[in-house]
């Protein structure tokens, strides 16, 4: 299979993971529960998902408890969107390419909406019987609260609202990047192997080290997009950095030398690979993938 191939299955199964959940007789309000679905039934890429089962089955995880981490990951990842784009926050009204949830409910409901992904990421990891050890799924759920709260997504989207309207330095942009995005990122391959027995320390270090390069790649490349972009291919409102004087790659850098620094991150990311006595082509190649995508 190639890369495309091998992120298509991951969305399949993603996919199919959520809708099941959503088709259960739950007994809640029936509008914050379509727009909770609506928030993640929609397109996404499924990156996240997408390294979880890349991760897990590289180190002999079991596929049916790499569904459940997989979607708890995009459950954060959907519900750190859904705020992102709240007026007040970066005010947008296109996501994966159909309206934010805030214009196609409101923005009450996008808050719940939030709220009921973040939460439906617990109630997947702890709710499920994994065959690793109880301790290695606390394990989980601890990784995905850090790497969700204070010191992952919500610190770094934080400091990028404290970043607006203000120059910064090149190293504070860095650590708005490695907690805003780069802390999920890294989170999901965390959690892949998390799936597994016995990984080896020193397999762990390097996956750390290609997950942190990973998600700095990743998020330079995000702010590439939004000035090259074309809006109907990102599905998201190309320009909105500019619109709302971010602290970006770009702006601090220029185009050259964001993109530049992408190469470099991509770089070091292949570099940690060579340490895992494993094939990792599929990783490798989504490293590659992450500074040549249009969207
Ligand atoms: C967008 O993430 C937000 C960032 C962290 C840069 P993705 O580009 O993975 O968005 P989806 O999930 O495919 O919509
Ligand atoms: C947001 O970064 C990252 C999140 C934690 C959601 P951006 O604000 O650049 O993400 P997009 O461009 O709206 O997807
Ligand atoms: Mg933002
Ligand atoms: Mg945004
Ligand atoms: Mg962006």
């Amino acid at each position: 299979m190639n890369l495309f191939e091998h992120i298509s299955a991951a969305q399949s199964r993603l996919d199919s993971y959520i809708c099941n959940y959503f088709s259960l007789p739950l007994d809640t309000d029936e509008t914050v529960k379509s727009a909770t679905f609506y928030s993640i039934n929609n397109g996404g890429k499924r990156l996240r998902p997408f390294l979880v089962y890349t991760v897990g089955k590289l180190l002999g995880a079991k596929e049916t408890d790499l569904d459940v981490a997989a979607a708890a990951i995009e459950c954060i990842h959907s519900y750190s969107l859904v705020h992102d784009d709240l007026p007040a926050m970066d005010d947008d009204d296109l996501r994966r390419g159909k309206p934010t949830c805030h214009i196609a409910y409101d923005e009450a409901q996008a808050i719940l909406a939030g709220d009921a992904l973040q939460t439906l990421a617990f109630e997947f990891l702890s709710g499920h019987e994994f065959s690793v050890p109880a301790k290695q799924q606390i394990k989980m759920i601890n990784t995905l609260a850090i790497a969700s709260g204070l010191q992952g997504m919500v610190g770094g989207q934080a400091l990028d609202i404290s970043a607006t309207d203000r120059s910064i330095t090149i190293e504070e942009l860095e650590r708005i990047h490695r907690l805003k995005t780069g802390a999920l990122l890294n989170c999901a391959i965390k959690l892949g192997a998390l799936c597994a027995l016995d990984v080896d320390e020193s397999i762990m270090a390097a996956l750390d080290s290609y997950g942190k390069n990973l998600g700095l790649a990743f998020q330079v490349q995000d702010d590439i997009l939004d000035i090259e972009g074309d809006t109907s291919v990102l599905g998201k409102p190309q320009g909105s950095d500019i619109d709302n004087h971010k602290s970006t790659y770009p702006a601090l850098l220029g185009l050259d030398g964001a993109k530049q620094r992408a190469h470099q991150f991509v770089d070091d990311a292949l570099s940690a690979l060579d340490k895992i006595p494993h094939n990792t082509d599929v990783l490798a190649n989504l490293a590659k993938y992450i500074i040549e995508r249009d969207h």
